[in-house]
């Protein structure tokens, strides 16, 4: 392919879910929508093809790839499961929740980053699980960004960003929830730990297990704790970042300069700055977990010299996007 041609973009027609699937059981990668961001997609049972994502993204192999499947059915070819595990696919598949789990051998080396476990999950949105279905086999996909970049929640944000490096994006419409999947440990059954907080809370993964949910503190290089950056390695503390500083507030300051944006959770009263934004008029979470990634996308080809974002409070799915937030300001 010629670094200037551009990845094509399709509609979900029969015609192009067909030409998709036989893309990917010829090994080549496909980008498509999720409910929660696009991933980057090849089957998962291909050596050759799982590491074109890695090139494609310029990441580094050492962070384990997610494996999507269709149907319950397959989980038991991919990974080993638990009761809880199955109390948990119960209650949130087809959705955005990911089970780390002891992986199969059919799963090669390069989809786990040589772990011998497996992050898995069964994807809600209605064109992936289609494209799933017609392929015949799992597919493992990160979110389909450029490496440490901003996750991306539309066709177009794939585009931008891997135009020159993948052929096919399959258009699903703006990522419905707009946050990665909650990933959840367990490896160990009887002591689950939140890898990464998402749309499926704490909560209700604790209400469903009968049991607490640790958090597993935040891995990376400045964390200082190597076991935990070898249990969920990728969950580096720097990630999902803008080009252009990110400053967090728990409260907005009343003084703003002009050439920085300054974006809130909801809208404020009585603003009229063109650097003012928000990112729910009413302040609604789930409204401002789907524009987060887009708004923060716009605002780094804003020209702006920093981006201020208030932090919204509270549990829940706050929590996420506390910590996507914090992952974008981290240095
Ligand atoms: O919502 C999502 O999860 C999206 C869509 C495409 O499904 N995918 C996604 O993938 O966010 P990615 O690669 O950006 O994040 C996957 C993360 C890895 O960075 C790593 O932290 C964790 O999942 N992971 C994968 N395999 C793991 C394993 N065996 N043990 C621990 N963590 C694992
Ligand atoms: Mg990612």
């Amino acid at each position: 392919m010629s670094p200037h041609s551009a990845a094509r973009i399709y509609r979900g027609t029969g015609r192009n879910l067909s030409l998709l699937a036989a893309q990917l059981k010829r090994g080549e990668l496909v980008a498509v929508p999720t409910e929660t961001v696009y991933g980057l997609a090849a089957n998962a049972f291909d050596t050759s093809a799982c590491r074109k994502i890695f090139r494609a993204k310029g990441r580094p192999t050492r962070d384990p790839l997610i494996v999507h499947f269709h149907d319950l059915k397959e989980l038991d070819a991919i990974a080993v499961a638990n009761p809880a595990a199955l109390k948990l696919a119960r209650a949130f598949w087809p959705g955005p929740l990911t089970i780390v789990l002891p992986k199969r051998k059919t799963i090669p080396a390069i989809v786990s980053a040589g772990l011998p476990s497996v992050a898995v999950r069964m994807p809600a949105h209605p064109l992936f699980r289609r494209l799933l279905k017609l392929t015949g086999r799992p597919l493992a996909a990160p979110s389909a960004n450029v490496f440490g970049y901003v996750s991306p929640t539309t066709a177009e944000h794939v585009r931008h960003g891997l135009g020159r490096k993948i052929r096919s994006i399959l258009d699903g419409g703006p990522a419905q929830i707009g946050l990665e999947s909650t990933i959840v440990d367990l490896r160990d059954p009887m002591q689950p730990r939140l890898l990464r907080p998402g749309a499926v809370t704490r909560a209700e993964l604790e209400r469903v297990l009968g049991q607490v949910v640790p958090l597993a503190g935040a891995t990376g290089k400045k964390s200082g704790n190597p076991r935990a950056a070898l249990v969920a390695p990728g969950t580096m503390k720097r990630h999902y970042s803008p080009q252009t500083p990110v400053v967090l507030h728990e409260t907005m300051p009343p003084r703003r300069a002009e050439d920085e944006a300054w974006l809130f959770v909801a809208k404020p009263a009585g603003t009229r700055a063109a650097n003012v934004f928000w990112l729910d008029a009413r302040g609604e979470l789930g409204g401002a977990a789907r524009t987060l990634f887009a708004q923060l996308r716009r605002l780094d080809r804003g020209g702006f010299r920093k981006i201020h974002v208030e932090l919204p409070c509270g549990p829940g799915l706050a929590e996420a996007i506390v910590d996507r937030l914090r992952r974008a300001a981290a240095k």
